[in-house]
């Protein structure tokens, strides 16, 4: 480490799921298991990155070599996303909950007979957020993009609308095996096109990544 097209860069790697707590002992996750966004972890750093890597509690332990910020919720990612700025790439393959329990309990729910009902309310959208930065933006923002359907069309309305540079699409639907899986298939969508890239092992899609953001950081 310390040598290589990225030493001296410091970039964040979000990962993971969050949980998002009902009462003490429940929560509400994600089936992610944190292997791309470890695979991109460890990527850039074997590139000489300077990486902080914000985790949910993922399901396989982070890469060797870089900054770990551990954390459950999705407020604590953003917490900790902001408190690792500035850095010159952002990449964000933590499948954040959209929402969490309004109003979590602070004592165990007991079983009365009558059914709990969850008020949820929406998670801040940390990609989004930190895109639409001014002078703290980072130089490259990338995020990805797990789609059921119409996968093309939505991430390429998605990096729009969240005014990310770069999104990486993929097609999670049952069947795929990506979701929890070892392989990734990507579309890597850019202001100037699309770009397909074969089913391939989840580190090599990392290491693709990680060779393209030091390009893009070497060129701007
Ligand atoms: O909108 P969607 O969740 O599909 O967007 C996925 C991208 O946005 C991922 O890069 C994910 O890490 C990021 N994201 C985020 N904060 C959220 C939701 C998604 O950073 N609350």
């Amino acid at each position: 480490f310390g040598q290589g097209p990225l030493a001296g860069r410091r970039v964040l790697v979000t990962s993971g799921p969050t949980h998002e707590p009902i009462d003490p002992v429940r929560y509400i996750a994600n089936r992610s298991s944190g292997a791309q966004g470890t695979a991109l972890g460890r990527a850039l750093a074997e590139l000489g990155a300077e990486v902080v890597f914000v985790t949910g509690p993922a399901d396989v332990p982070p890469p060797p070599g870089v900054e770990v910020v551990r954390v459950r919720t999705a407020a604590e990612m953003r917490e900790a996303v902001h408190a690792a700025l500035p850095v010159e790439a952002a990449v964000f393959a933590a499948a954040v909950a959209d929402w969490r329990v309004a109003e979590a309990s602070a004592s165990k729910i007991k079983k009365t007979g009558e059914l709990p009902v969850l008020r949820m309310a929406e998670n801040p959208d940390i990609l989004a957020e930190i895109a639409g930065l001014g002078a703290d933006r980072p130089g490259l923002v990338v995020g990805f993009a797990a789609e059921t359907d119409e996968v093309e069309a939505h991430a390429a309305a998605k990096r729009a609308r969240k005014g990310c540079d770069w999104i990486l699409a993929n097609d999670v639907s049952e069947g795929t095996g990506i979701m929890g899986g070892t392989e990734n298939e990507v579309l890597f969508i850019t202001e100037g096109g699309t770009e397909r890239w074969p089913r391939m092992a989840k580190e090599t899609v990392a290491r693709r990544l990680a060779a393209r953001i030091a390009e893009a950081l070497q060129e701007g």
